[in-house]
């Protein structure tokens, strides 16, 4: 595939990216992104942590945060989303990601701290394409064998929905987790690590 279809990837992510920030409920984005940008606004794009409520966010829903200019994700997976991650282990490139792509507090197969939630840095790891969130069973166009993942339209590449990638693809590593804690029950914020870490 060539350079300009990459780009073109990464140009939908910009245009998907802002028109989803506003309407996911992260805290103090209420507002049309434009029209808010004001001093707080570009310490988070220069690396300050971003707090998002996510107890809105349903079962098996995907939300889109913008972290240090990268697109995270946060997606409330369900228990059947859970059960699948955990027979998807022996078909992964790294399913314990010995390759650091977390912090060392995200362990296992679920990558998370508590395991409804997954939260992604969502740029994928071979040229850096945005994937997609795929969470259906056995589609269509990626075969009776899916079981919901991230699917990178650029080259290909596969990935559970721990951000794991599956063996055999042209993406080398699992996606990254960036640091995170829950503040609450209801918000977590990205950018910090938990206390007790
Ligand atoms: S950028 Fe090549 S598979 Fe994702």
């Amino acid at each position: 595939m060539s350079n300009g279809d990459v780009n073109q990837g990464r140009r939908r992510f910009l245009v998907g990216a802002t028109s989803v920030v506003g309407g996911v409920g992260v805290v103090g984005a209420a507002v049309p992104f434009v029209a808010s940008w004001n001093p707080s606004a570009k310490a988070e794009a220069a690396g300050a942590p971003v707090t998002v409520s996510v107890d809105k966010i349903e079962p098996g829903q995907q939300i889109t945060v913008e972290w240090r200019g990268k697109p995270v994700w946060i997606i409330r997976r369900t228990e059947e989303m859970l059960e699948n991650i955990e027979t998807l282990s022996p078909r992964m490139k790294d399913p314990e990601s010995e390759d650091p792509q977390q912090p060392g507090y995200i362990t296992g197969a679920q990558r998370s701290i508590k395991p409804e939630f997954i939260v992604l840095v969502g740029i994928c790891t071979h040229l850096g394409c945005v994937p997609s969130y795929r969470p259906e069973v056995a589609p269509a166009d990626l075969g009776g064998e899916w079981l919901g993942g991230l699917f990178c339209p650029c080259h290909g590449s596969r990935f559970d929905l721990s951000g794991r990638v599956y063996s055999n693809q042209p993406a080398p590593l699992n996606l990254e987790v960036p640091p995170y804690r829950f503040d609450d029950d209801a918000t977590m914020t990205i950018g910090l690590d938990p206390e007790a870490a």
